[in-house]
């Protein structure tokens, strides 16, 4: 069966990682019977130079019929003023496609590499053997809750508003996923959120330990509150298995959690709906990273994060978990072989291109085969 996937390589790095990530694709196309059709598209301030809009209805349907979508980055300086407004044009296209598919799971594995270990700040045996995914809400919370806005007050101050909004449905759905891929892992969930100062935080954590109780009492939970989740963090991050968060949570501790993988560079990600009769579920896959626009078009992003998204697609889309493992093996075999691009080289040691990586992970690709 054909799966059809929409690439949106967007802005800055974005089109050079993707540019990587699809010479993968075609690599499993031809060598190990991957039927894809791939189409691409615009997103972000490459669509709005083009089209007025940083998400056009086009794009919505087509990434509506496609199996999967796969996203590069999005934005920079020369959209920022674009931004500053309230109304829906303001967000970014990224933020409304999430919401549009509403791919409200998204999984950020946190891996420390073996290879990298002696690369990151973090102490190598502080990090060593750390292996967990961040499952942060992706379509709920305050990045969606109303009112928003700034307005102006009287005595000519401004004021602004932000809803930290929760049904007990959507944190069901989440935490649902939290106990599943749990199960699939070492069957340890930390819930994290700030029960003790925020009620969007209480009925978090009850209705979490509902569901615990209800159907997932063979997995161990623990409740945490988000800051000292972030110390524990870089404490000891191998005490971690799935940790299942909001949304703005979820933000602020995968970008901590990813020095331990030694650079954001490295942190691929899958945003999932719900299973539909068939079983199959709305998914983008993108790199954690932004669009790093002060090192945009000089061919040294790192396109790691955006292949392992590839790798992500393989498992949680096609459920093809060998050659998922296949390409994960294929990245570590080239960073064992000391392939560094700038985000994860120590100072003074010699760096490589984006496309030098994708050639790195290609050859592996083939030595394994
Ligand atoms: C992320 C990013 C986005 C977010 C930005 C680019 C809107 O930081 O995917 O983590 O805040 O969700
Ligand atoms: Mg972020």
């Amino acid at each position: 069966m054909t799966f059809h996937l929409l690439v949106l390589p967007g802005d800055g790095i974005g089109p050079e990682v993707t540019a990587q990530a699809r010479r993968v694709l075609d690599w499993f196309a031809d060598h190990r019977g991957l039927e894809l059709e791939i189409e691409e598209g615009l997103i972000g301030g490459a669509s709005h130079d083009r089209h007025g809009s940083f998400l056009t209805e086009d794009i919505k349907s087509r990434a509506r019929a496609a199996d999967a979508v796969l996203i590069g980055a999005e934005g920079g300086p020369k959209w920022a003023q674009l931004r500053s407004g309230s109304g829906p044009e303001a967000r970014s296209g990224l933020i409304r496609l999430r919401r549009e598919l509403e791919v409200y799971a998204n999984l950020r594995p946190i891996r420390a590499f073996d290879a990298l270990a002696g690369d990151s700040p973090l102490k190598a045996e502080v990090i060593h053997g750390a292996d967990f995914v961040i499952l942060r809400e992706l379509t709920g919370g305050v990045y969606f809750g109303e009112p928003r806005g700034i307005e102006e007050l009287p005595d000519g101050t401004r004021r602004a508003v932000d809803t930290q909004v929760y049904t007990t449905p959507e944190i069901a759905r989440v935490a649902r996923a939290a106990f599943e891929l749990a199960r699939t892992r070492a069957g340890r969930l930390h819930s994290v959120e700030k029960a003790n100062v925020m009620q969007t935080g209480v009925l978090w954590r009850q209705e979490v330990a509902r569901l615990h109780q209800a159907e997932f009492s063979d997995v161990t939970l623990e409740n945490l509150l988000a800051d000292n989740c972030a110390m524990q963090l870089i404490r000891d991050p191998r005490q971690f298995d799935v940790i299942v968060t909001d949304n703005l949570f979820g933000d602020l501790l995968s970008d901590g959690a990813a020095m331990i993988a030694g650079s954001l560079g490295m942190l691929p990600s899958a945003s999932l709906g719900a299973p539909d009769t068939h079983g199959r579920r709305k998914a983008i896959y993108e790199p954690v990273h932004g669009s790093a626009p002060d090192i945009a078009g000089r061919n040294a992003a790192n396109p790691l994060g955006a292949i392992l998204s590839v790798a992500m697609m393989l498992r949680h889309s096609l459920a093809l978990e060998a050659e998922a493992g296949r390409l994960e093996g294929a990245v570590e075999a080239a960073l064992a072989r000391g392939l560094r691009t700038a985000d994860i080289a120590r100072p003074g040691t010699a760096t490589i291109t984006t496309q030098a990586m994708g050639d790195g992970v290609l050859l592996e690709l083939e030595a394994a085969r």
